[in-house]
Formats: C-alpha cells, sequence, structure tokens
C-alpha cells in the first residue's frame, strides 16, 4: 500500500518535473541591444527597446514556444552592403505585439533602381518570419529589396502591418532615372495555414507572392504603388492550393490580380485560388493577368503548370483600369488551364480588349 503510493508519488513526480529551462520560463527579457538577446529569449515574455542593430548581424530572436514578445520602441539596421537577412525570428505559438513600432531598413543607403537584379548587394529579406501564432501592428519602412518572408511552422495570422517603402518611389542619384527601390516585394510566401490581414504595402514590386502552399488568406489589405497580388511565379514541382484573395485594395498598380508561371516550369499544380470583393483601381497595365509565359509578358506559354478552379465568387471584384491597359488576359499553354472556372462575381471597367489565348471555359466572361 504504502509503497504503491510512493510509486504513485514518483511517477508524478517524474510527470511534474520542469526541466532546467522551464523555471527561467517566467521570467522577462529586456533587448537593448544584440548582446542582450540570447539572455531574453530565454524567457517567454521579451522587451524591445528602441535601438540600431549593429551593421551586418541579423537580430535573430530564436524563441521558447509561447513566448510573448513587445516592441516597445523603433528598430534600426545598420547600414552595410551584406546579404542579410535584417531581422528573424522562430518559435511555436508566439505573439509578436509591434505596437505600432517601427523596424527601418535603411532603404535609401541600398537602393539604386537595380533591387535583387544587380547593383549594390542588399540585405534581404529584411524581416524572415518563422513562426506560428500571431505577428502584429509592427511598421517596417524602406526595405533594402524583398520585405517579408514567410515560412510558418504552424498556423500564423499576420495582421495590422504597415510596409511604407514610397521613398523608393523616385529616382535617386544611383537609379539611373528609375524609381530608386526596387524587387520590394511585401510578402513573399512559400508556407501553409497562413493569414494575412488588415494590413497596407507602398512598394514597388509584389504586395503578395506565393510561390507555393496551401490554405492561404489575404484579405481586408491595401497594396500601392507596386505589381499588385501574385500567385507565382511558380517554378518547377511545386503545387498552390486553397487560395483566398478577400477585400483587397489595390490602388495604381501595375496589375491587381496576376497568377504568374514560368514558361520552363514542369510538372506544377495551381488550383483552387478564390478571388471575392477585391477592388482595384488606377490599374496601369491590366486588371488580371494569368500567364504561363513568364518572365515573359503574354508571349509563348509552357504546359508545365496545370492550372484549374481560378475562381471570381461571393462578393462583386470590381476593377478599373487605365485607358491604355488589359482588364483581363489569360494566356496559357495549350490544355494548361483546365475544367470550368466561375467568373461571375467580377466588373471590369476602362481599358482596351481582353486577351485570351487557349482560355478554358469560363462562366461569367466571353472568351
Ligand atoms: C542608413 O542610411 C539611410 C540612408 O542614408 C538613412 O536614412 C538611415 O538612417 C541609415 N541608418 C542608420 C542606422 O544610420
Ligand atoms: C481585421 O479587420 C476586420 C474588419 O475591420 C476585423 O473584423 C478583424 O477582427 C481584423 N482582424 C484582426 C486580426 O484584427
Ligand atoms: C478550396 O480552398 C478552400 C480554402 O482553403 C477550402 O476551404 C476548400 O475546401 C477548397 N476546395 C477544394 C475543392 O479543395
Amino acid at each position: 500500500m504504502i509503497s504503491a503510493l510512493l510509486t504513485v508519488l514518483s511517477i508524478s513526480s517524474i510527470v511534474f518535473a520542469r526541466p532546467a529551462t522551464e523555471a527561467a520560463k517566467r521570467c522577462t527579457g529586456t533587448i537593448s541591444s544584440l548582446d542582450d538577446v540570447s539572455d531574453a529569449v530565454k524567457c517567454t515574455t521579451v522587451n524591445i527597446n528602441a535601438f540600431t542593430v549593429t551593421a551586418g548581424s541579423t537580430f535573430n530572436l530564436d524563441l521558447m514556444d509561447g513566448t510573448t514578445v513587445n516592441l516597445n520602441g523603433n528598430v534600426a539596421f545598420g547600414n552595410k552592403t551584406w546579404a542579410g537577412p535584417l531581422f528573424e525570428i522562430s518559435g511555436d505559438s508566439i505573439t509578436f505585439n509591434g505596437n505600432g513600432h517601427t523596424f527601418d531598413g535603411g532603404g535609401p543607403f541600398y537602393w539604386d533602381g537595380q533591387g535583387s537584379n544587380g547593383g549594390v548587394e542588399k540585405p534581404r529579406p529584411m524581416m524572415k518570419i518563422k513562426i506560428s501564432g500571431t505577428f502584429e501592428n509592427t511598421k517596417i519602412v524602406n526595405s533594402p529589396a524583398q520585405t517579408f518572408s514567410v515560412s510558418n511552422p504552424g498556423p500564423l495570422t499576420i495582421t495590422g502591418i504597415t510596409i511604407d517603402n514610397s521613398q523608393g518611389d523616385l529616382p535617386n542619384s544611383q537609379s539611373d532615372g528609375l524609381p530608386a527601390g526596387h524587387n520590394t516585394d511585401g510578402f513573399d510566401v512559400s508556407t501553409t495555414d497562413l493569414v494575412i490581414e488588415n494590413s497596407s504595402v507602398k512598394n514597388q514590386d509584389d504586395c503578395l507572392a506565393i510561390n507555393k502552399g496551401s490554405n492561404i488568406v489575404f484579405q481586408g489589405n491595401t497594396c500601392s504603388g507596386g505589381h499588385g497580388i501574385s500567385v507565382g511565379s511558380i517554378s518547377s514541382d511545386v503545387t498552390v492550393s486553397g487560395i483566398i484573395i478577400a477585400d483587397n485594395t489595390v490602388i495604381n498598380n501595375q496589375q491587381a490580380l496576376r497568377i504568374k508561371m514560368d514558361s520552363t516550369a514542369t510538372g506544377s499544380t495551381v488550383t483552387n485560388i478564390t478571388y471575392s470583393g477585391n477592388v482595384g483601381t488606377g490599374l496601369t497595365e491590366f486588371g488580371i493577368l494569368i500567364d504561363q509565359s513568364y518572365p515573359d509578358t503574354l508571349k509563348t506559354p509552357g504546359t508545365g503548370v496545370i492550372l484549374s478552379d481560378v475562381s471570381f465568387t461571393g462578393a462583386t471584384n470590381t476593377l478599373s483600369v487605365e485607358s491604355s491597359a488589359t482588364p483581363i488576359a489569360i494566356n496559357c499553354g495549350k490544355g494548361a488551364c483546365t475544367g470550368t472556372w466561375e467568373w461571375t462575381s467580377l466588373k471590369t471597367s476602362g481599358g482596351e480588349a481582353n486577351f485570351f489565348f487557349n482560355p478554358p471555359t469560363i462562366n461569367g466572361i466571353s472568351t
């Protein structure tokens, strides 16, 4: 009887034993320089004060599961030509509260109109997000090139983010008359179970680019000045499925909504992409561009990406294009855009004639 009780007690003491790191979890870590990071991440509350990150180093938060991070001041990154990233965060069930504070990437130091295609080496992405949980209420200004790269290990909601690279719209002394900012993508995403909402992106490239993944929702966001909301570019051997693009406002972009597939891609599948309630105005090249000839535009399409079930359903999507733009362009390899697509919730206005090459059967518009 007593020995049975002791056994129960010892089993329960084993079950409830806490590893040494567990005790540290109740602390609050404070970061005011990179020197503070390694101690602070042993705590499950981490407060970040305003500071400047040493040039050439990544501000890397490798967090314990369940950590809450509070940004309590603005963070700037020292200027240096190097590969980056500038900021990286990883962990499961993380709550990141930006409290409206800013990460400043120092873009004007790097911008030369060439982005990641050449010229000065630019630290990129600026923000590498590898958490599940939430990342919210944070402002990002002047990213050297691509802004967010997201590869969450579990469900993640990103909300209330402001990305403002609008300073890069103007040429500078290095950019040969071109906008100084280039390849300043808002969110580059290769992942599953991600929601990005209630955010705003002012930039010179894609607002969102989904390169692969599934169960991704992009809703209630505003995109200004860039290349619109993209699925792609799609390369070889990738799958994209279950994407919802809803209630976004796209202003003064080259196009509002795009699916771009590499002409040379093989073995890829893109399916179940749903657009509802999106509004686009001041679109300079296309309203909707679905193109299997990327990186060319409306040239010879490939047949290695099978695209199906692209729908405009639910709340009406309203796209208004500039006079020399094309409201709808669909350029598919023979047999590569398949099935019947429901486009009953789409209104386009302005521009020239639509463009169709090998379109699938589409209900709601005449091809
Ligand atoms: C980096 O350079 C840019 C452009 O000159 C400047 O706006 C920014 O403040 C600089 N960052 C730091 C941390 O000095
Ligand atoms: C995003 O905005 C919508 C509409 O204002 C609101 O219902 C929703 O709760 C917001 N999402 C988050 C995560 O704050
Ligand atoms: C399409 O994607 C949505 C959103 O992820 C999902 O709810 C739905 O089940 C998918 N439909 C099919 C036919 O897979």
